[in-house]
């Protein structure tokens, strides 16, 4: 089994540039099967995640062809057959239930795979079902498959548009409900939507395949059906998490790193909360962020994540990694996933002073971390374990390691270019 191997306390300094944004791509790679014509996807992370989605994408009978080199994807949809949704592709990936807005909004109907909970907590789709309902279809559970189909229609029925209200601004409802309303009959309104950077982006790209959509990155998106969609030439949006994760490991681990393609209006909330902590970050022009070692001592912070422009989930074990080292008490509440401080105790193993109370970390912080063997639990929290890993004393090795490359493009080579000691081997 593969393992990422740390030798850690080496200054990082340099320059890294982040990769197109996983959970854009594979929204855009999802919505892609909605066109008449061909797409071309470029700036798309060489990233597992990426890879299953074009496996979901192929079994449907759409045909991709993938230049690594170029991080592009050649789309082709016009061939598209199927309407399922595989159990062992939305086992592998959750993000494959996000084909299911586009395939109804195109053929009326779609089955797919219930998907199961996962490391980070239970993760229903709900909201996504009752979007489709509110917009005529029906959802039949049998066999562990939902069949979710417009109401007495035969396959090709269109949906209707509909006014829908989502109790919690879920990021892959309104993404799925989205798509689905692009090729509904009539005017779809989507309140207290969620309002993520990724949102915006799939906003654009249906816009210039010929959608109709207003509010992209408010919380009311309006979306105006309309009777068929176009190919098109889209670039990813860049990953803030990524940038997120070089940002920690750049304040955690000393000198002056640049992060290219990182943009700081979408990571505003996780840039200011650093900056409480002392850290001396600061962006050049829209798309640079540059932390540097001032020698500051940081102080503790209280973080709580939110959905956007909150404190972003996926930061979250991130950012208590920084703050393990912070001397002083910090406290960080988890309000998106009720799962997800399960890698605490891995940490704690590695030194750190944690305690878990409900959905607060309560994070006395220690002066330095030290290596041990490890697991990454889930692909953030895997993350965090590497960048735990760069600032402690001695050897770490992390186990489990499909989650991170789930994610990160290149992780080990890009922290390698900015000073770090990390290799992979078996
Ligand atoms: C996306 C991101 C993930 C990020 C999360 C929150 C992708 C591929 N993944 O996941 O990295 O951590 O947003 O920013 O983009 N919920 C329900 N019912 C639903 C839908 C969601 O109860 O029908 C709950 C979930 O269990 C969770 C919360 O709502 O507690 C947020 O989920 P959601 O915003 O939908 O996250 P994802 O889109 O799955």
């Amino acid at each position: 089994m593969e393992k990422f191997i740390i030798n850690g306390g080496k200054t990082l300094s340099g320059s890294v540039r982040v990769s197109g944004a996983k959970n854009s791509a594979l929204k855009l790679i999802a919505a892609s099967i909605m066109a008449d014509s061909r797409i071309t996807l470029k700036n798309v992370p060489k990233i597992e995640d990426v890879a299953t989605m074009v496996e979901v994408i192929k079994t449907l009978g759409v045909k991709v062809d993938v230049d690594n080199k170029k991080s592009i994807l050649e789309i082709d949809p016009r061939n598209i057959k199927g309407c399922e949704a595989p159990y062992e592709l939305v086992r592998k990936m959750r993000a494959s239930v996000l084909v299911a807005g586009p395939l109804l909004s195109k053929f009326g109907s779609v089955k797919l795979a219930i998907p199961g909970g996962c490391n980070i907590g239970s993760r229903g789709i709900d909201l996504h079902l009752k979007g489709f309902e509110a917009m005529g279809a029906e959802n039949v559970v049998e066999h562990g498959y939902i069949y979710c189909r417009v109401k007495g229609g035969k396959t090709g029925s269109r949906l209707i548009g509909s006014d829908i209200n989502l109790d919690f601004p879920s990021r892959g409802a309104t993404e799925n409900i989205m798509m689905a309303a692009v090729l509904a009959k009539g005017k779809t309104v989507i309140n207290n939507a969620a309002q993520e950077p990724e949102i915006v982006d799939l906003a654009n790209f249906l816009i210039s395949m010929g959608a109709e959509i207003q509010g992209g990155g408010t919380n009311c998106i309006t979306i105006n059906g309309v009777k068929k969609l176009h190919g098109t030439s889209y670039s990813v949006t860049p990953d803030s998490i990524e940038a997120g994760t070089f940002i920690t490991a750049a304040s955690l681990c000393g000198g002056t790193v640049e992060i290219e393609d990182a943009i700081w209006k979408n990571l505003e909330m996780f840039c200011l909360k650093l900056k409480e902590a002392g850290v001396d970050i600061d962006t050049i022009g829209e798309n640079k962020i540059v932390v540097s070692n001032s020698g500051n001592k940081l102080n503790p912070v209280c973080i709580s994540t939110l959905p956007y422009p909150g404190f972003p989930t996926d930061l979250q074990p991130i950012a208590v990694v920084l703050l393990s080292v912070v001397p002083g008490i910090s406290v960080v509440t988890e309000n998106v996933f009720e799962n997800r401080f399960m890698y605490v105790d891995e940490l704690n193993r590695m030194g750190a002073n944690i305690k878990i109370d409900g959905h607060h970390a309560v994070i006395n912080g220690t002066e330095k971390l030290s290596g041990a063997p490890v697991r990454a639990f889930d692909l953030r929290a895997g993350a965090a374990m590497i960048l735990a890993g760069l600032a402690a004393e001695g050897v770490t090795e992390v186990s489990d390691i499909y989650h991170v490359k789930r994610g990160y493009e290149n992780f080990e080579e890009k922290l390698t270019s900015i000073g770090a000691d990390i290799k992979i081997a078996n």
